[in-house]
């Protein structure tokens, strides 16, 4: 875990400034970034009042990320999330950004089995979040899930695509392990990539990818922007699980996460200004933390 010390080293020179007030973050205004190179942020958020404190601090994107299945219920992996629990989240965290400035993108995970089945299933329940709030859906894998995000994408429902280490799929993969290692296993992620930037997915979360395998691809997809967690730099963007940033997971920290509240006494909003200052200047990740 990372110590107050080393944070004051990395991140704690100067306070970063809260950000004025802007237009709501759309489709276009995240090409719009990817095309000046301003990187994107993203946090995960579960309820109202983190995400209107996320909102204000300028935080460009929130994932209602399944990982509240582990993060708020307790659960041992994001397996048992359903989609009503899903819907309950999304629709509180939109209720947050509507006390706030409303501008941040949200972004909410479809569960474990909730996708699967059909893209008729899939359509089901993006419908589900969507309605609750959420302008784009998030699902996990490659390959088969190439088609069910043309037929989400063909209907309207913007979609950002997960490769690398996926948790709905924990036990196929024998653990939470760094993924795309090797020739093979990083030819595989490299094809479904771009078939996902193919069946119109406009963002693709990274998750514990090898640094030069995540900085490869975001140079190759020019129309959906990779979102690294543990995969290093080189992403067009950054994502981080709110408890982890925040310095509370109760389980194992991943080794490349860092603990921004340490930095701000307690601040909560400034220590999200400080990740946003962070990933925008290129300071988080940190190259000596990776994980792969
Ligand atoms: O559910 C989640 O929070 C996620 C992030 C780790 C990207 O998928």
């Amino acid at each position: 875990m990372t110590t107050t010390t080393e944070a004051t080293a990395v991140y704690g020179a100067g306070k970063q400034s809260i950000a004025a007030p802007r237009k709501p973050i759309s489709l276009p205004r995240l090409a719009e970034m990817r095309a000046r190179d301003e990187k994107i942020t993203m946090l995960t958020a579960y309820d109202a009042t983190f995400a209107s404190v996320m909102d204000a601090a300028g935080v460009d994107c929130i994932l209602v990320g399944d990982s509240l299945g582990m993060v708020c219920q307790g659960l041992p992996s994001t397996v048992g999330v359903s989609l009503e629990t899903m819907r309950y989240h999304v629709e509180s965290v939109f209720r947050g950004l509507q006390r706030s400035n409303g501008t941040t993108w949200l972004v909410g995970d479809l569960p474990f089995g909730t996708y699967h089945e059909s893209k008729e299933q899939a359509l089901r329940s993006a419908t589900v979040l969507m309605q609750a709030g959420a302008h784009m859906v998030k699902l996990e894998g490659g390959g088969w899930t190439a088609e069910v995000v043309r037929f989400l994408v063909e209907r309207g429902i913007p979609v950002c695509a997960h490769l690398g280490l996926t948790p709905q799929t924990v036990h196929a993969l024998g653990g939470y392990r760094v993924q795309g290692k090797g020739d093979e296993a990083a030819a595989l992620l490299r094809r479904h990539a771009h078939e996902l930037q193919d069946a119109g997915a406009q963002m693709l979360v990274l998750e514990m990818v090898p640094e030069p395998l995540a900085t490869s691809l975001t140079e190759e997809l020019k129309t959906c922007h990779t979102i690294g967690i543990g995969a290093g730099k080189g992403c067009a963007g950054q994502v981080l699980v709110l408890h982890d940033m925040l310095g509370i997971n109760l389980g194992r920290m991943p080794k490349f996460v860092h603990n921004f509240l340490a930095e701000t006494q307690g601040d909560v909003k400034q220590a999200f200004a400080n990740y946003v200052s962070a990933v925008k200047s290129g300071a988080f990740p940190d190259d000596a933390k990776h994980a792969w």
